[in-house]
């Protein structure tokens, strides 16, 4: 993802008695109008409450999943026992995911929900990738008989799972144990396979090459410039599109959080300055592990949606365990713009020295560390808005 409106205004933070001025000089009603009071609710957020009966209740958890710019580039269709995973080609990132994996990878974040919601209603899922030669949009069926329910931890994370943006505890480390059970998660290494970094010097290395990216990637105005559309400042925009990145999912305290959203909205400009600023005080300084979701071929759209289904179920069992988590895939999204536009491959280079290996392409880069700021929910279009008839 590239800028995601970061609005963390502690410069203009003074303590609580700012928000006190801030509502009686008139704010009340901006700060009204743009949610400050209404955190995670309203029909934006109903999907996060709510689990219908049946193949709709299937359709809500998987469009909870993880999606690149909260794009949520997905449409089902339902059958009598099945239901159709179709990609939503109007909802791509252009030149920040110009090969489209960032879509197949949230595509296949929605189906590892699916299967997960599935077999906890007593539905056994037969999935069959991409049925129709013909049509790449067409990821999956999911072919659903009935057995007894099995109940996952996995599928009670489902509505509790948010990327967490906010900083990590710096004095807590990954344990060898949970980077075990993390690479366990992984049922088959032959396509897919997750390389986890927890090394001090591991760390500095792919931090500054984090950074690196992100400064190049403000830098590229075509680039950069896909992010005001998926960022969502108003809490009037958050309800008529129920996508996009909000500053709720910024991770900041609770104040700052309320001042920003009172406050006129940032530019672009300030925006990416202080989106850089974050990442290198907050998202890479706190980081106690990174990891990187790799694939054989990155070419092969099958692959790219396995591994969304293993970050799917990372982030999930990670939230059982009380962990945080945040996608940062500036170093991929410049890969692949390097090779779209035919540029020398700094930063496809970069991923390859930092992987010690040719055989394995990161797609999905995060870092992880135990929160000390709570995660909030994210806006989603609810099954309603998703369905399709054709
Ligand atoms: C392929 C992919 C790329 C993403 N890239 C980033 C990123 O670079 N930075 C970031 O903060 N979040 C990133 N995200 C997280 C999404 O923004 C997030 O999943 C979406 O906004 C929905 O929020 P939720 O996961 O909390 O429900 C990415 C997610 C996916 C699936």
């Amino acid at each position: 993802m590239g800028n995601i409106a970061l609005i963390n205004r502690r410069n203009f933070l003074k303590g609580s008695a700012i928000i006190g001025s801030v509502v009686v000089a008139g704010g009340f009603w901006r700060a009204a109008e743009n949610g400050v009071f209404s955190t995670g609710k309203g029909p934006a957020y109903t999907a996060w409450e709510t689990s219908p009966n049946g193949l709709d209740g299937l359709v809500n958890a998987a469009l909870l999943a993880a999606n690149a710019h909260n794009a949520q580039p997905w449409l089902f269709k339902l059958g009598n026992s099945s239901i159709e995973l179709k990609a939503d080609t109007g909802r791509n990132l252009g030149p920040v995911d110009p090969y489209l994996r960032e879509m197949y990878i949230s595509l296949g974040c929605a189906l590892e929900n699916l299967i997960i919601a599935a077999k906890e209603n007593g539905y056994s899922p037969i999935i069959t990738y991409f049925p129709d030669q013909q049509d790449i949009n067409y990821i999956a069926k999911i072919d659903l008989t009935t057995m007894k329910p099995l109940h996952m931890e996995l599928y009670d994370a489902i509505p509790k799972r948010h990327m967490n943006r906010g900083p990590y505890d710096t004095t807590r480390d990954i344990t060898q144990e949970i980077i075990v059970s993390l690479m366990n998660l992984n049922i088959d290494n032959s396509e897919v396979k997750l390389f986890m970094f927890d090394s001090q010097q591991d760390k500095l290395k792919i931090g500054q090459a984090m950074i690196e990216a992100t400064q190049t990637l403000i830098s590229d105005k075509e680039q950069i410039g896909v992010d005001p559309k998926w960022t969502r400042q108003s809490w009037q925009d958050i309800e008529k599109y129920k996508d996009g990145i909000t500053t709720d999912a910024q991770g900041l305290p609770t104040l700052t959080r309320m001042i920003a959203k009172i406050l006129p909205p940032l530019s672009p400009e300030q925006n990416n300055q202080f989106w850089l600023n974050t990442l290198k005080n907050k998202h890479v300084a706190t980081a106690a592990a990174f990891g990187f979701v790799t694939v054989r071929d990155p070419q092969d759209y099958l692959q790219v949606v396995k591994a969304g289904q293993l970050w799917q179920r990372l982030h999930l069992w990670a939230t059982t365990k009380g962990l945080g988590m945040q996608i940062m895939n500036q170093l991929s999204e410049r890969r692949d713009r390097e090779v779209s536009l035919n540029l020398t491959p700094v930063f496809g280079e970069k991923l390859r020295e930092i992987l010690g290996t040719s055989e394995w392409h990161s797609i999905i880069q995060f870092r992880m560390g135990y929160p000390t700021i709570e995660a909030l929910p994210s806006p989603r279009r609810p099954v309603k808005d998703v369905l399709v008839s054709i």
